[in-house]
């Protein structure tokens, strides 16, 4: 039975998670959040006071971690049995799961825990290498991205609306230097796959970009 899988890749702030949530919502599919798999390594690599340059252990906490989701209106997830939930989102969650990230061994580790998620009746996948590694047999492709000063902008208008206090220019040094490791780094790095569609959202609203992408799966 063919199950359909529609990628979504692209920059941090581009509005991919809130987007493959609600068209995966819409569609009735399964939905990976792949960037949560690589923030919930580096939640267990703080918790378990893990040495970045330490190879072997970070490959050892990535092979045992055990992740649970939950998928309603907001994702909920739960490492080895704790809700993580509200530390996922974390500036210093997503430095960290950047730099484990750019490790290839790492990312064979957490190959196959990617690919299970692809289950009846459809897969909407989020991250930087769906559509050119993980699923590069997806049925639909799609690159989605903003300017680095519009995606600054929305990630600082969300951690305010958390209570967190950060500046404007902290958050835009910070994109642009994990923007930069994602694309920079050897191994399945930021790219967009040559058959995926691009999409530009700084202007436009996260309903057009919802409607242009649901536009791309036949109706069923
Ligand atoms: O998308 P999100 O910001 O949650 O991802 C956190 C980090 O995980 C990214 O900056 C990237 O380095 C890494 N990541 C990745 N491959 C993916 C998804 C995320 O390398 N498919």
């Amino acid at each position: 039975m063919h199950i359909p899988v529609l990628t979504i890749d692209g920059p941090s702030g581009a509005g991919k998670g809130t987007v493959s949530r609600i068209v995966a919502k819409k569609l009735g599919w399964n939905y990976l959040d792949s960037g949560s798999i690589y923030r919930s390594l580096a939640i267990a690599l703080l918790q378990n006071e893990i040495d970045l340059s330490n190879i072997n252990e970070i490959l050892s906490i990535a092979q045992a971690m055990e992740l649970a989701y939950e998928c309603d209106d907001e994702l909920v997830v739960k490492l080895d049995g704790q809700d993580i939930t509200a530390e996922l989102g974390t500036e210093t969650t997503g430095n960290i799961a950047s730099i484990v990230a750019a490790v290839p061994e790492v990312r064979r580790v957490l190959l196959q825990k990617q690919k299970d998620f692809k289950r009846p009746p459809g897969l909407v996948a989020d991250g930087r290498d769906m559509g050119t590694v993980i699923f590069p047999d997806a049925d639909i492709k799609v690159f989605l991205t903003a300017s680095a000063a519009k995606r600054a902008e929305r990630r600082y208008k969300q951690l305010m609306e958390k209570g967190i206090d950060v500046s404007i220019e902290q958050i835009t040094s910070e994109i642009e230097a994990r923007d930069c490791r994602d694309k920079e780094r050897t191994i399945a790095p930021l790219a967009q796959a040559e058959d995926a569609l691009f999409i530009d959202s700084s202007a436009m609203t996260i309903d057009e970009v919802i409607a242009r992408v649901l536009s791309l799966v036949p109706q069923r």
